[in-house]
Formats: structure tokens, sequence, C-alpha cells
């Protein structure tokens, strides 16, 4: 029986007409027993699709021994998985937690502390228009929709909002503040903002500019990380390394866990007390992330990646030609954002993405929007096939016919 969201639920996430109840592969099933094809991925979450059998099987191995044991003490699964980390990327330590907005908020926390610790000024963070990096009153800050800030101010201050992709306003901005500032925050491909690749250019250039004022670059690789990018993380590919890099999203394959990673010297900064998490570093949270990075890191699987999302920009190029309905189609691995054209406006001037996602539901393919509700967002799961990808592709020129 399915009750109508708004009696139980209070309203921050809408209405919802949908109950998904269970799910295999690239697939999942409503309790009408609809099947939709999951471009959306529970928000580039599924990574590994549904039910994946490694995991379900290390979930309930690990289920028999010991699910929670606080931070008091380790377990093996936490520690299994912070040596499964650090050993594949840049990061000498790490520290877990359960979502994204926490890997976040640690990060923050950490060069704050740090930078007041260097000069009592030190505590600036730059940030960029189009971020998102979750909904907690530091995270929301630094987001780039006014509408997600503005209802609840006071907000924490001290930050610098700089155009995405804009490498001479970074250098402005670090021209009139560059001493006060004590962290540098991007996604190396924004995701909630409309999927925006940064460019070369703009990472190198906060690098050095961190280097520079002794500032720490966080790059937020929550969304984008985690074999999305076509590479195990995303910052891979541009020979620039973070001091600090959060992840949380496709980390857990489904199940919640967020993680900071961070270099030995920005480590550092947090010693015992600064700060914690009751559940973080869970001991079944840990064992399915640490199935998840073992598939994942393997050259075959993220060739995949790079393969299926090459087809896929080529196939949404495609039906742009048949239907001219994207003005832009950008993005990579398998995250891609088509930005809706005009003639997608309703009478207010509004676009009609939710309308779109709707059509598309109805025929049986769940999508994600991004932006201002103006851009078509795909993540579908990374063991995507080719035949699955077809399949979208078909579902969605059908909707783009009758829309
Ligand atoms: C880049 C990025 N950072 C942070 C977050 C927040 O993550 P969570 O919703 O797990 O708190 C998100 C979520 O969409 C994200 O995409």
């Amino acid at each position: 029986m399915l009750m109508d969201s708004n009696q139980l639920f209070i309203g921050n996430y809408g209405t919802r007409s949908i109950c998904l109840e269970k799910g295999q592969g690239a697939y999942v099933q409503d309790t009408n027993g609809k099947k939709y094809l999951d471009f959306g991925c529970g928000v580039a979450v599924n990574s590994l699709g549904y039910s994946h059998p490694t995991l379900v099987n290390a979930l309930k191995l690990q289920a028999d021994k010991i699910w929670h044991t606080s931070n008091l003490y380790l377990n093996q699964p936490s520690s299994a998985l912070a040596q499964e980390l650090t050993s594949r990327t840049f990061a000498d330590k790490v520290f877990f937690c359960n979502s994204g907005l926490e890997a976040n908020e640690a990060a923050l926390k950490l060069a704050r502390k740090r930078g007041n610790e260097i000069n009592p000024q030190k505590n600036r963070i730059v940030c960029f228009t189009g971020a998102f990096h979750g909904r907690s009153l530091f995270t929301l800050s630094l987001g780039g929709k006014e509408e997600h800030r503005k209802p609840y101010a006071p907000l924490p201050d001290a930050i610098t909002r700089v155009e995405f992709n804009n490498s001479a306003g970074l250098q402005e901005a670090f021209n009139e503040v560059g001493d006060d500032v004590c962290a540098v925050i991007i996604e190396p491909i924004q995701g909630e903002g409309g999927v925006n690749v940064a460019s070369p250019e703009l990472l190198k250039l906060a690098r050095y500019l961190s280097d520079e004022y002794n500032a720490l670059l966080i790059f937020d690789e929550i969304q984008c990380g985690m074999g999305r990018s076509g590479g195990l993380f995303a910052y891979m590919d541009y020979a620039i390394q973070p001091d600090l890099m959060t992840c949380a999203k496709g980390l857990g394959g489904g199940f919640p866990i967020g993680c900071l990673l961070a270099n030995e010297a920005a480590a550092q900064s947090f010693s015992a007390g600064n700060h914690g998490s009751t559940f973080g570093g869970n001991a079944l949270a840990a064992t399915v992330a640490c199935e998840v990075i073992k598939i994942m890191d393997d050259d075959k699987f993220l060739a995949n990646v790079q393969t299926m999302g090459e087809l896929l920009a080529e196939e949404l190029a495609l039906l742009n030609k048949e239907f001219n309905c994207f003005s832009e189609i950008r993005g990579k691995g398998l995250l891609w954002g088509c930005q809706l054209t005009d003639k997608y406006l309703d009478s207010k001037g509004n676009k009609k993405g939710s309308k779109f996602l709707e059509k598309c539901r109805a025929a049986g393919l769940l999508l994600l929007l991004a932006g201002s509700g103006d851009v078509l967002r795909f993540a579908p799961p990374l063991i995507i096939s080719k035949g699955q990808l077809m399949e979208a592709i078909e579902l969605l020129r059908n909707a783009l016919k009758d829309f």
C-alpha cells in the first residue's frame, strides 16, 4: 500500500508518487510491478547497480559478525577500507562519516582550524558559482544556489565565491584576500550545478595559489569520484593532487558512508577531540565500500565506463540532431548533462525539465535534473551495457517525440 507522501513526511522532498521495492543491475521495480531502467542511480549512488551479488554477500557475512563499534575501538572493515583508499589515492589518512555533507563539513572544519592556528584572520574559504557541497549550514553557505542559502541566515561568513572556470576571477580573488584564505573547495566535475567540467587551468591555478598562500586545496569528489568520471577519481586525469578530498555517494554502492581523505601534512591539523562521528566507520558500511572500491579499481571496469560514456555522448548528440533539444551536451565518463533549449520553456518562462522527467518515468526510464531544472542529468550505473544504454536512448527518443 502506497501512502500519500504528504501525509507522513515533512514536505522538503515534495510529493513522491512512486515507491521503489526491489532492483537488479540497472533495473528497479516499483510496488505496482512497473520496471524502470535507472539512469539516475539513486542520485549517482548505486554505481554498481542494484543487488550486486558481491556486495550483498559481503554485507550478509559481516552482518553475522559485528555492525557497530563506535570510534572508541577499531574495527577490521574500516581499517581495511582506510588501507584500500590510501593505497589508491594521494591520501595518507582518512576520516569516516556517513554522508557527503559530513565529509565536507569535516574538511572545512579542518581547514578553518589550521588557518586560525596560522593567523586569526586566515579563515576565508574560496568556493565557486554552480557549486553544491551539501545542506548543512556550513556546506550550503558555499553552494551556488541563493534559494538554498537565503532562508537560513545568518550563515557562516568569510566566504568568497568565484565564477566557475574563470581563472582570472580566481587570481583576482587571491590578489584581494589571498592571505586570509584557508581553503579552496572545488568539484572537479560539478554535478548538481548542471554537470560542468572544471578546466585544467582552473585546477592548476587553484593548486598554485593554494601553495603560494598556504591554503588547503579541497576536491569535493562526492558525485564525480568513485569511477563516475572514467577514472577511479576525477582528479587523477588532471595530474594535480589536492590536500583534502571528500568522497561519499558511490563509495558505499547504496550503503551510507562518506569519508575525508587527507595528505599527511593536512591530517596533522586534527588531533583527538577535534572532530568525530558516532556512526562513522560503521563495520557494515565499510565492508560494502571495500568491495565497491576493489571492483571499481580495475582497468577493464574503468575502460567500460569510458567506452559507455563516449557512446552515451554520441547518442545524445544524434538525438540533438533529430530534435534540436539541447543547447549543450557536457560531461565525462558516465556523468552527462544536456542543457534544454528554449523551446522547452513553459508559459512562465520556466524550463519544463520536470515534465520531461515525468514523461521518461512513464515510459520506464529514470533520469535526473540539474542546474535550475533546465539540465537533464544522466548518471547510469557504471556497469551499464551497450544494450541497456541503447534502450535508454530509445525511451528518450520516444519521450522527445511526444513532448
Ligand atoms: C558534489 C557534492 N557534494 C556534496 C554533496 C552532499 O552529499 P550528501 O547528500 O550525501 O550530504 C553532494 C550531493 O549531491 C554532491 O553532489
